[in-house]
């Protein structure tokens, strides 16, 4: 039988570029002559049926704007048994035969949490953080990077004219790939990330003497969220150094903005190839980016997956940031 209606909802932390997948679905889905409702608030509207038909102009001019046009939220409801049969109520009484969901790792979970009670999902990986194991992207990973680039630069500016330390965090919950990046995108002195476990004199205090007797006058600390201490190491750096230390922690700033060019090409791609997936009856599959290309496989073997690290670019890293 041809699929005819399906949802599409955008769950969890949101992600620049999850527009241009909501925008590249429905076209591609409605062009197709697949109906496509957007459910709005992720779990939550799927549990309490709050849904709009979209059309090929609902999705105009979203291409280049961050956030979702449908919301997000992150739905301790949903992990309830009575939150999946909500959940299931609106999938069948709205006649859905399939379901979209775009977001990160808890989204992943709610994927596999309907499909096991027979739903037939699609799932599309988006977040800042890029910690969705199985695939090599998510969306918004890109956009988040430059920004903290660009917010570092000018905190880099002050950071020099006073030959001061500037402690930054940035976020990616217990992965580093965010810190990792961006801290050789800025010639960070250190970069402290979840996966690695650091020793305050040798991989901070020693850095910065050793730089500074080579005649470093500023220097910048990169701190993955996942690592929790970034104020308590500023202090311990000011009073260890004698260097005057600021901690900046970037918060939300990293999740908003217009997505960069990659995240623009790598979300329409999944989110066309989504639509593809529902017209081929491929159901059940997580799109990934692998050597980037875009692939799916079976949601199922997508949650033992477990995050590699990039040890290789860590370590290089630690080589030029002198
Ligand atoms: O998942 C994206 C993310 O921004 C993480 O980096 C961060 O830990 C978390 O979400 C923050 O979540 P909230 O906006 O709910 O505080």
């Amino acid at each position: 039988m041809r699929l005819k209606t399906v949802g599409l909802l955008t769950s969890g932390g949101d992600a620049p570029g999850m527009n241009a997948a909501i925008r590249s679905f429905t076209r591609y889905a409605v062009t197709q002559g697949i109906r496509v409702f957007g459910i709005k608030r992720g779990y939550v509207g799927l549990r309490t049926a709050d849904m709009y038909e979209m059309n090929l102009r609902t999705v105009s001019d979203i291409l280049h704007r961050g956030g979702t046009i449908l919301y997000s939220s992150r739905d301790p409801e949903f992990q309830t048994e009575e939150g999946i049969q909500n959940a299931l109520k609106t999938y069948n009484e709205s006649n859905l035969d399939a379901l979209v969901i775009i977001g990160g790792n808890g989204s992943l979970k709610g994927v596999k949490a309907l499909k096991d009670k027979g739903v037939k999902c699609i799932f599309i990986p988006a977040t800042i953080d890029n910690d969705v194991s199985y695939t090599d992207y998510s969306i918004g990973f890109d956009t988040a990077m430059n920004t903290a680039l660009e917010m570092i630069d000018k905190i880099r500016d002050t950071t020099r004219s006073h030959e001061k330390c500037s402690v930054v965090e940035v976020m990616g919950r217990k992965c580093g790939d965010l810190a990792l990046n961006i801290g050789i995108g800025v010639g960070a002195t250190s970069i402290l990330v979840p996966e690695i476990t650091y020793d305050f004199e040798k991989d901070i205090i020693s850095r910065i003497k050793y730089t500074q007797n080579i005649g470093k006058r500023h220097f910048i600390i990169v701190i993955a969220e996942g690592c929790e201490k970034s104020l308590e190491i500023s202090k311990k750096i000011e009073e260890k150094t004698g260097i005057t230390t600021r901690c900046t922690i970037l918060g939300h700033v990293q999740r908003g903005g217009s997505p960069t060019l990659r995240d623009r090409v790598i979300a329409s791609g999944m989110g066309y190839y989504a639509a593809q997936l529902l017209i081929d009856k491929n159901f059940n599959r997580a799109i990934a980016i692998a050597c980037d290309k875009i692939i799916d496989y079976d949601v199922d073997s997508t949650l033992t997956v477990k995050k590699k690290f990039n040890l290789k670019l860590y370590k290089e890293a630690l080589n030029i940031s002198i």
